[in-house]
């Protein structure tokens, strides 16, 4: 995480006077924090009269290259199309296995089934939920191509013991960074570990363009023919022709464009560009102000009976999209939660319980009963100090008000 920038996340939005303790207190789980600077970038686009895949969007991608350091960058509608390009990249041949967690959302997997592969569905390790890595080697066979670890929550997949396994098997890795942006792992930025990493800008993730997302390498011949996969087979940009016809030695044929892959229509546009564009300027201070939270969480629930911090959070060293709790009483502390206006989520079903990977699921134990004990609360950036507070009273109290 970029801990240079000192200056703390103000958020816009207008905040209660006072705080009023066990009443009138509405907190949502996830809150994208959106202002002027955004509306500013969409006015100037508005005022270009470009609203499609244009100059934003190259821009977003050129600055993404530099807060990433990867060697390329493409801008995608979201993270779901950029997990699928990223495996379509490699061109597998059809029927061949995908390690995957079960602990994910669903985009991780169907990436897997659009590209006519098979899902091999990984537990997750007790202590920290992310891909276990001992499951891992227990489901590979010769028949598998590639690995996608999930840093879920933003916690980092050990990368330094995952790689090294993959290459020995001739593995490909694509990384899920739906939940972290802009985090250092061990000296290298999650994302750039495996051969190609994919982020999301959905609007609850740490920062958004309403939807979108972007795909990641240091190794542009995989992205050769990305660019054309993500805007219908075609590999030239929209704009850069409308400027060649505007030209006075234009070339008679500025119209022409050739389709020589399979592409789908999963282009980022300049809209969401404009948004990305302020929103990766404030992506440090937001970060910030969510480890800040975390540790906030986690003192306040330090000694509180029958709950735990999900994860091992380690919120000055890595930013986090998710934070959330292990209780012994899952359903009955999301109710009485509820009833005090909190928000709260489980993240994730396990895909390998869902009907749609049945063929494929029921192979992870671990998480398949484990997830029963999840609870994902309120965290974004706007979030006070008070309505963290709140939240934490609200989980200390449940014991006397619900259980005793
Ligand atoms: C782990 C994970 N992967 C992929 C995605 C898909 O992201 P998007 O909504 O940008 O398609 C999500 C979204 O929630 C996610 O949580």
């Amino acid at each position: 995480m970029d801990h240079s920038k000192p200056e703390t996340f103000k958020p816009e939005t207008s905040k209660p006077e006072t705080f009023k303790p066990f009443f009138n207190m509405n907190i949502r789980l996830f809150k994208p924090s959106v202002g002027e600077e955004e509306l500013q970038l969409i006015r100037e686009s508005f005022e270009r009269s470009w609203i499609g895949l244009g100059p934003n969007v190259s821009q977003f991608e050129a600055e993404w290259e530099k807060f990433s350091g990867a060697a390329m960058a493409v801008g995608v509608n979201s993270a779901t199309a950029a997990l699928h390009l990223a495996l379509a990249a490699f061109r597998f041949p059809e029927g061949k296995k995908v390690l995957v967690p079960s602990l994910t959302f669903a985009a991780t997997a169907t990436a897997v089934l659009y590209n006519r592969l098979v899902p091999v569905f990984v537990d997750s390790d007790p202590v920290t939920l992310g891909m276990d890595l001992n499951d891992l080697a227990r489901k590979y066979d010769k028949d598998c191509v590639a690995v996608m670890p999930v840093h879920y929550a933003g916690h980092p997949v050990p990368m330094e013991k995952l790689m090294p396994w993959a290459r020995e098997r001739g593995l490909k890795v694509v990384e899920d960074c739906a939940h972290t942006a802009g985090a250092m792992y061990k000296g290298q930025m999650l994302g750039l570990w495996g051969d190609i990493g994919c982020y999301s800008f959905e609007e609850k993730k740490l920062m958004t363009t309403g939807d979108g997302g972007m795909m990641v390498t240091n190794d542009p011949e995989l992205f050769r023919d990305v660019k054309a996969m993500r805007w219908v087979g075609i590999d030239k940009d929209n704009w850069k022709t409308a400027q060649a016809y505007t030209t006075a030695n234009r070339d008679a044929m500025h119209w022409f464009y050739e389709i020589a892959v399979l592409g789908y229509k999963y282009n980022m546009n300049d809209l969401a560009a404009a948004i990305g564009l302020a929103q990766l300027k404030k992506l440090p201070a937001m970060s910030r102000r969510r480890s800040e939270i975390i540790r906030q969480y986690m003192d306040g629930l330090e000694g509180v009976p029958g709950v735990a911090p999900m994860l091992p959070f380690e919120p000055e060293n890595y930013c986090y999209q998710m934070f959330g709790i292990r209780a012994d009483q899952r359903d009955e502390m999301m109710i009485h939660l509820k009833g005090l206006g909190i928000a709260t989520g489980c993240h994730y079903t396990p895909l390998s319980i869902q009907p749609l990977f049945a063929p494929w699921g029921h192979t992870c134990p671990f998480v398949e009963k484990e997830h029963e004990r999840l609870i994902t609360l309120p965290l974004h950036a706007d979030l006070t100090d008070e309505e963290v507070d709140y939240v934490l009273d609200g989980i200390k109290v449940f014991h006397e008000a619900v259980v005793a």
